[in-house]
């Protein structure tokens, strides 16, 4: 067995408008590792620093101090673009993660090759069609019957569906996942819920997911993060995770951050 974890990250930090009367530290210190296959679900009141977090680890915005090592490569400085080859993300609009002029096939074969410097051509290989059918028959969706269509004529939930089969098409070593069922209606959020369950456990896919839903943080995952204020206030795993109720988080979060009331945003159901 591996010990090195998939995931290291020491020292990070973030401060925004340094120096001026809006100076706001976002990220202090934080340490952390994540072992493969670790789904960790990550709550916390608006303004946390959740979407930091994973903005630093995605490279979309570079940290003021701190190291950030993917698998014993330190990414801390590299391109999002480059670290695209390892990190895969899914947004909470449906319309980040997929090109609405383009089908479905395209959209897929767009991802199945992300990271590579070779030019995307729109004829398809029958394999990958194969491949696609197979992949979009299992969410039972009846999305196998849409390959040829424009991902822009689907509704919000199965565009996240689709932007959840690009983001592990091609096994990414970290999977970000931002409020990724929060603009969906209930019905469509379980089942891109149910999918990324299935992605994550069959990949072993390491894997951070920030939910407003406080069920979802507490069913979904082997472990929860609670930041509050820059910090990991609360990181919990195993036997005290699946003890956990909505009533004991909620208590948990009053006594770790001196009695702050739970913003609207985190729903109870
Ligand atoms: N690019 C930015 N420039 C300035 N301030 C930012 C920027 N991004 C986020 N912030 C601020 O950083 C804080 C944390 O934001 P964010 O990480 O989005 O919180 P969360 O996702 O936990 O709600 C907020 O006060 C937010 O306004
Ligand atoms: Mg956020």
């Amino acid at each position: 067995m591996t010990t090195t974890p998939s995931l290291q990250v020491t020292g990070l930090s973030k401060t925004f408008n340094r120096g001026t009367a809006n100076e706001n530290r976002v990220l202090k210190n934080l340490r952390f590792t994540a072992k493969e296959g670790d789904f960790i679900t990550v709550i916390g009141g608006n303004g946390a620093g959740k979407s930091t977090l994973l903005n630093a680890l995605s490279g979309s915005l570079t940290a003021d101090t701190g190291r950030i090592i993917l698998n014993g490569k330190d990414v801390t400085t590299q391109s999002e673009e480059k670290r695209a080859r390892w990190v895969s993300r899914v947004f909470q609009d449906p319309l980040m993660g997929t090109a609405p002029r383009m089908t479905v096939a395209e959209n897929l074969s767009l991802a199945m090759h992300r990271g590579e410097k070779r030019l995307f051509k729109r004829t398809l290989h029958d394999e990958s069609r194969q491949h696609f059918h197979t992949l979009l028959k299992q969410t039972g969706l009846g999305l196998e019957t849409r390959l040829d269509e424009e991902v822009g004529q689907l509704s919000g939930g199965q565009r996240q569906v689709i932007a959840m089969l690009m983001a592990t098409l091609k096994r990414p070593e970290l999977l970000l996942l931002d409020e990724h069922t929060a603009a969906l209606d209930p019905k469509a959020a379980d089942m891109v819920m149910k999918l990324t369950q299935k992605k994550v456990n069959e990949e072993r896919l390491t894997t951070l997911m920030i939910t407003h839903n406080m069920k979802h943080a507490i069913e979904y995952g082997n472990r929860l993060v609670m930041m509050q204020a820059g910090e990991i206030i609360v990181d919990m795993q195993g036997e005290e995770k699946n003890q956990l109720t909505v009533e004991r988080l909620m208590q948990l979060f009053q006594s770790r951050t001196g009695g702050e009331e739970l913003s609207d945003r985190m729903m109870l159901v």
